[in-house]
């Protein structure tokens, strides 16, 4: 694999994707074999917006590496207060770091912040854009349970704002994998997102029941309403506390449905899924390390 950047699943190919998974299951098997490659090595994190797994998973990551990170912390205790640009602040902040893994809350950020630095940078979340690394992490839980062979995949909930669901169904296409849409007519695929699915030759369908799709699915990913991009308060609880499940809801589904999700969740998943064998997405958060470990290894390895 070799990018400068990694700012959107648009650009990692079926192989790219496979050498980060089949890295991230040599680490999985023996992690003390990296323990120090990449001893003194610093990745630098910006968070403009809060995280809990992809910011522990990446510090995780790179200390499991045997590197360290250099944190901005919380931006209300940052230079950002004091009006500093964003292409200024990762100008400076390139060189204390090996590596950067950005999070902000708009859509492009990461991609305006990738031209200023020469080290590079990973999209940790842009807004309501693209979330590759997260993507990475599902293809991963999906490899380890479902499979990729003739695979039908439901992404469920907030499809209009949900970055890890634009980031997935394009990833999903290197797969030929069979998507089906489900969510309320409001947060539907944004348009730009359909036609880039339809030019990368995806077979897809949307669908506003899940009872429509829910029995031909091998994986559902339910994804959270993003309450905190709607421009609208008033929109969202329209559509709150929709498209939720619970165990009753999967005696439909087949025996062996995967059921993800990135988390934080809400509502959308009862608590009584927890205790079914289809729940994988508290494995999922924690495949995160290995995955994140492995794609910190190739940039490294390949920055160096
Ligand atoms: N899935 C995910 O991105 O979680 P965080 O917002 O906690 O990082």
């Amino acid at each position: 694999m070799r990018h400068d950047h990694i700012i959107s699943a648009k650009q990692l190919s079926r192989a790219d994707i496979a050498s980060v998974l089949d890295r991230a299951a040599e680490i999985d098997e023996d992690p003390g074999a990296v323990a120090d490659r990449h001893s003194g090595k610093l990745l630098g994190t910006l968070f403009f917006e809060p995280s809990t797994r992809t910011k522990m998973s990446f510090t995780a990551a790179m200390k499991r590496l045997g590197g360290d990170i250099v944190d901005m912390g919380p931006v209300d205790q940052s230079s950002v207060k004091k009006g500093e640009s964003l292409a200024d602040t990762v100008r400076v902040v390139e060189g204390y770091a090996d590596a950067l893994v950005m999070r902000h809350p708009l859509e492009g950020s990461a991609k305006m912040a990738s031209e200023f630095v020469d080290v590079p940078l990973i999209n940790a979340g842009d807004g309501a854009g693209q979330h590759p690394t997260q993507t990475l992490l599902d293809l991963y839980t999906i490899r380890e349970s479902a499979g990729f062979d003739d695979l039908t995949v439901g992404i469920m909930g907030d499809l209009k704002y949900g970055r890890t669901v634009h980031s997935m169904a394009h990833a999903l296409t290197n797969f030929d994998a069979q998507q089906h849409f489900v969510s309320p007519e409001s947060l539907k695929l944004p348009r730009g997102v359909r036609y880039d699915l339809h030019e990368a030759g995806a077979s897809m369908r949307e669908h506003t029941d899940l009872n429509e799709v829910l029995d031909t699915l091998d994986v559902l990913y339910v994804t959270r309403i993003q309450r905190e991009r709607f421009p609208d308060e008033n929109e969202y609880r329209e559509v709150a506390g929709q498209y939720q499940i619970d165990a009753d809801t999967l005696a439909a589904a087949k025996d062996d449905l995967v059921v993800m999700h990135p988390l934080p969740r809400v509502d959308e998943i009862a608590p009584d899924v927890d205790e079914t064998d289809h729940a994988h997405y508290f494995q999922q958060a924690h495949n995160g390390v290995p995955v994140r470990m492995a794609l910190l290894d190739l940039i490294l390895e390949d920055s160096t």
